[in-house]
């Protein structure tokens, strides 16, 4: 096992450690017996990391400590994070005598990870819950900060909670299987950190795009800690988004919803992402907040990154508009969208002219 990189979130009595490393998968026993006592380990996967073993090396990692462990998989994809994929888990869990000791361990991407803590929120009244992220995207931001929940057809994750897990394991090998399309996924939500959050970070990507594109086991492990160390940060300031900065890690999102909604959830999230945060970046240009320079540096990355930066197929204007109004960032009936300010930087704008806008799209 190489180096492992420890991040803490520091959240007072809910503080959590993620563990950043590769072919640090069996260290999951270990992590969890520090957590005793627990009656049944319940770990919740789905069918492609199934085929990847993942699932079953965790399970036997903590079956080896003596704790009791049941496998659960559910249909790989956005379309299982509804409410009756979690009424049959919550009658499954109850059918297996699953009780207020035992942990929940989502062992996948950010549906396994959001319905799984969806699931551990409201089984019981709450259960305790574990991330052990295998996709890009789950390790540097669905897994950690404590969001959990499942989506209505017209508003992505627009029912769930708040439920910090008892920690994060991540096995950045695990990155090796995942199929390119959920790779560039991933690699959106990372590139989103570097321009509007982290300028050193905007620069790391800019100077190892080679490593990057063939998936080099060292930079990703940099990569994806630096991403977790921004992350933790920031949750830690204001973990319920509430007057705080965490509304600042959705730079693209509302443009990314509503592209997501109208592609029936066939645009992978951080390809969304991609394509949301150049529309806000151009938005950006023309509300003045950013140059021209700045839009054509991003543009550059998210190329050499095979990131789309163009409005997918389909896409309806009027009804773009209509879904952002739906978003969970709208308040008092206004949009609102995190627009960039400089390279890592960015800020909340609430009172967008509704025609540039309109322009933008
Ligand atoms: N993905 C944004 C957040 O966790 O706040």
């Amino acid at each position: 096992m190489s180096d492992l990189q420890i991040i803490s979130v520091a959240l007072g009595n809910r503080s959590y450690d993620i563990e950043v490393g590769a072919e640090n998968l069996e260290h999951i026993g270990s992590f969890l017996t520090t957590f005793q006592p627990i009656s049944t380990a319940v770990i919740l996967t789905d069918e492609n990391v199934i085929q990847h073993g993942y699932a079953h090396r965790v399970a036997e990692s903590i079956a080896e400590t003596g704790i009791d462990v049941h496998l659960l998989s559910i249909a790989a994809g956005e379309q299982s994070k509804t409410i009756e994929t979690a009424t049959t888990l919550w009658e499954t869990l109850l059918e297996e005598g699953i009780d207020r000791k035992s942990v929940l361990i989502s062992v996948g991407g950010g549906v396994v990870g959001d319905l799984g803590g969806f699931i551990a929120a409201t089984y019981a009244r709450g259960i305790r819950f574990f991330q052990v992220p295998t996709t890009l995207l789950a390790q540097v931001d669905s897994s950690v900060g404590g969001k959990v929940g499942i989506d209505l057809p017209k508003a992505k994750n627009m029912v769930g909670a708040f439920l910090q897990p008892l920690g994060v394991l991540i096995d950045t090998k695990t990155l090796q299987t995942l199929p390119e399309n959920q790779y560039r996924s991933g690699l959106g939500e990372v590139v989103k950190y570097g321009v509007s959050l982290d300028a050193k970070l905007f620069q790391f990507l800019e100077a190892n795009i080679e490593k990057i594109n063939i998936r080099h086991v060292e930079i990703l492990k940099q990569i994806i800690a630096d991403c977790c160390r921004i992350k933790a940060q920031i949750v830690a300031e204001d973990e319920f988004e509430t007057a705080g900065r965490r509304v600042l890690l959705n730079y693209g999102h509302t443009f990314a919803h509503a592209f997501e909604i109208q592609s029936h959830f066939t645009l992978l999230h951080g390809l969304a992402v991609s394509i949301g945060s150049i529309c806000a970046a151009r938005l950006a240009v023309r509300a003045g907040l950013v140059n021209e320079i700045f839009l054509k540096r991003q543009i550059r990355l998210h190329q050499a990154l095979g990131l789309p930066t163009e409005m997918p197929d389909g896409v309806d204007r009027k009804q773009t508009i209509e879904l952002m109004r739906h978003d969970k960032k709208t308040e008092f009936g206004k949009l609102r969208f995190i627009l960039p300010t400089d390279i890592g930087s960015c800020r909340l704008v609430d009172d967008v002219d509704l025609r540039l806008l309109e322009c933008e799209l």
